[in-house]
């Protein structure tokens, strides 16, 4: 434990200090799989020599200056991001959360600008999970995360995620906006329905109520498609992005279609550091690669062979109930003891992480192997065959 750092984590007694690909190593010289990628966030594994590059050289040129001006990797950024996108304009900033604010922001202002003060209400979904600031708690769906801190931000309701009738029981005529992660990170890797998603545009289409992604953990890449929404076949408003963006380096960014971005004009939203060189020099270098011939297309057939693999367990396991996901974006769901299973396979050196309270979440860099799958494969075999003993007692 090292005191002079505020305990907000229950983090592993562990100090890394080094990483390459799919592999972390701590102060010891131990090795470690990492299926954890920082969260969704290291998606071209650690330490990759073009993005490392890419920094170095711009961090030689310029790192700051303030969106007082202008710099090229901003605008070039933006240009590739609307580009790959439905979207029109992007706001940059430093994290998930923020770019959510942002999102929350927007939305408000627009439906103020075109219906006036009182259409201010949004709605999202339990076990959603949309961050850590004050708009960013009171949006998040789960009372866990918001106790202590109210007053919470008036004007959020939470509707059941997949259920059209939940939703249609908390829109008003104060309804500016709906925010929905297409597949519910930290709630537990859950895909949502295609048929729900497609039932919300219509709904925001007929009642003019804007339709948030929140794609912080399912964009750039994670599910397979460069956004999780292209494999939906409906569009958002307005997109939020952060997490895997820039590979590592902080960023975040609130994309969103121009007759709705245009409402925000100089002086109503803002960040120091949003856009920065460094961070989208790091983004553009990321992006390159993931935009390379082939690139999303291995990680959608990784993701099935690991989905296949984690399967197996399922069948074998009695306290394995299901595989979710989508792409390298995947959960075992388990009867109890996700805590457990996450902290032995971390001993014998494979990182994974908890979702939802019951389930095992995998998402690893998407540079891993079928070799690497099948080591972290086996690993959570040993460990589950532990376990079933231990929770069958
Ligand atoms: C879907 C989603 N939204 C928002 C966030 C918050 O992002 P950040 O921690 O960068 O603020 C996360 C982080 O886990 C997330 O998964």
């Amino acid at each position: 434990m090292h005191d002079a750092i505020m305990q907000t984590y229950g983090r592993m007694p562990v100090t890394m200090v080094r990483g390459e690909g799919a592999r972390l190593y701590d102060e010891n010289g131990k090795e470690y799989l990492d299926f954890t990628a920082g969260i969704a966030v290291t998606n071209l594994g650690h330490s990759h020599p073009a993005i490392t590059e890419a920094i170095s050289k711009q961090a030689a040129q310029l790192i700051h200056c303030s969106n007082l001006y202008y710099n090229p990797s901003q605008i070039k950024l933006a240009e590739t991001l609307v580009e790959h996108s439905c979207m029109d304009q992007v706001f940059f900033c430093n994290s998930g959360a923020e770019a959510n604010e942002a999102a929350i922001k927007l939305a408000r202002k627009y439906a103020f600008d075109h219906y006036g003060p009182e259409k201010y209400e949004i709605i999202t979904f339990k076990d959603s999970f949309h961050g850590r600031t004050m708009g960013a708690i009171t949006a998040t769906g789960q009372t866990k995360y918001q106790k202590g801190f109210g007053p919470l931000v008036p004007g959020f309701h939470y509707a059941e995620a997949g259920d059209l009738h939940s939703v249609l029981g908390l829109i008003n005529e104060k309804t500016c906006a709906i925010m929905i992660e297409p597949v519910q990170g930290e709630g537990g890797v859950l895909p949502m329905n295609p048929d729900f998603l497609t039932a919300l545009r219509k709904l925001c289409d007929e009642k003019g109520i804007l339709l948030i992604f929140d794609e912080i953990q399912t964009g750039i890449g994670r599910t397979g498609t460069l956004f999780a929404y292209e494999q939906f076949s409906i569009e958002p408003d307005i997109l939020t992005l952060a997490k895997g963006l820039a590979n590592g380096v902080p960023i975040g960014a609130m994309l969103a279609k121009k007759h709705v971005s245009k409402v925000f004009t100089p002086g109503t939203h803002a960040s120091t550091f949003g856009g920065n060189p460094l961070a989208t020099t790091a983004a553009l270098a990321t992006l390159d690669i993931l935009l390379g011939k082939g690139y999303l297309e291995r990680v959608r057939t990784l993701g099935n062979y690991l989905a296949d693999r984690l399967a197996e367990l399922v069948k074998k396991y009695e306290i394995a109930v299901e595989v979710r996901g989508m792409g390298l974006m995947r959960g075992v769901l388990l009867k109890e003891g996700a805590g457990a299973v996450v902290s032995a396979a971390f001993e014998k050196g494979l990182l994974l992480t908890v979702a939802g309270g019951n389930t095992v979440r995998f998402v690893p860099p998407f540079v891993i192997t079928e070799a690497d799958i099948d080591q972290a494969v086996s690993i959570v075999d040993q460990v589950l065959g532990e376990k079933s003993m231990e929770f069958e007692k």
